[in-house]
């Protein structure tokens, strides 16, 4: 087993791909805690992490918000006693005004900024301590090919996670010398709930044929799956990758390569 023993938090793991690396990390031998912003799809994935036989802790945090995130971790520590990985997957977009400049409020701004960069940043603030302490941690930071290659303007969350991909490289080089690696993955399209928002009200066709249209775009000629993140964010969680720090690996199924 890849990750036996180690214990590690996953933001935004109720659902989609924080779910998929949560139960990915477990069936490796890892403990998991669950966060979310809502406890019940927590608590959900936590009961699926205990029933691969590992312990696990549902906690309900806003990543954005920087004394429910200390008090995540000091539930962790209290409950485990260390942390020894990072998984900051909790993110979102919001299209209600389209994503281009003109329709872009301040408060949009600062709201997705908060949820997909600062987060982040007060994410790895708390649990950076406890890595230094026991000379030993490995983060891994959630990004979107969409930072690099957007594939429409959405100039608030591509700003973000642009952002994210500078965070890595900074905090990989500060903590190099802790035996603490920070790593970033950039996933493609990947069927989630992500999308939801777009789709409140429409008929169930209308979103598959969007998902086809979308997964015909890549040049393996499918949408991502939780799975084919959870393998990457297991690579980079793991000793396998115990000499690879400030690095950001692209999870596109060969985007941005044209099929053509
Ligand atoms: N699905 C895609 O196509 C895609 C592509 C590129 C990047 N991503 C990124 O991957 C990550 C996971 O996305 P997903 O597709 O699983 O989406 P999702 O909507 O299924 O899951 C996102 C999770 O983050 C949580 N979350 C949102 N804001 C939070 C906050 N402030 N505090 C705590 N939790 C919060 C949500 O509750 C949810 O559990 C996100 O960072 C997203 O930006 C997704």
């Amino acid at each position: 087993m890849l990750l036996k023993d180690r214990v590690a938090i996953v933001t935004g793991g109720a659902k989609g791909i924080g779910r998929g690396i949560a139960l990915k990390f477990a069936a490796e031998g890892c403990h998991v805690v669950i966060n979310a912003l809502h406890i019940e799809g927590a608590r959900k994935v936590a009961g699926e992490v205990e029933a691969l036989g590992r312990r696990s802790l549902a906690i309900a945090a806003d990543v954005s918000k920087s004394t429910e995130v200390s008090t995540m971790v000091d539930q962790t520590i209290e409950r485990f006693g260390k942390i020894d990985i990072l998984v900051n997957n909790a993110g979102g977009i919001s299209l209600a005004r389209g994503g281009a400049i003109d329709n872009t409020t301040e408060d949009d701004w600062d709201r997705i900024i908060d949820i997909n960069l600062k987060g982040q940043f007060l994410c790895c603030r708390a649990v950076v301590p406890y890595m230094k302490k026991q000379k030993y941690g490995k983060i891994v930071n959630v990004s979107s090919m969409g930072a690099v290659h957007p594939p429409a303007p959405i100039i608030h969350y591509h700003s973000a996670k642009g952002g994210v991909l500078s965070l890595t490289s900074n905090l990989a080089f500060e903590l190099a010398r802790f035996n603490i690696t920070v790593n970033c993955l950039l996933p493609g399209p990947v069927r989630s709930e992500f999308f939801n928002e777009m789709f409140q009200g429409a008929p169930d066709k209308e979103k598959e044929d969007f998902f086809e249209r979308l997964g015909k775009r890549v040049p393996m000629q499918r949408m991502g799956t939780p799975e084919d993140i959870a393998g990457v964010a297991l690579f980079l969680a793991s000793d396998l990758s115990s000499y690879v720090t400030g690095e950001s690996i692209c999870v596109g199924g060969g985007l941005p390569l044209t099929p053509d």
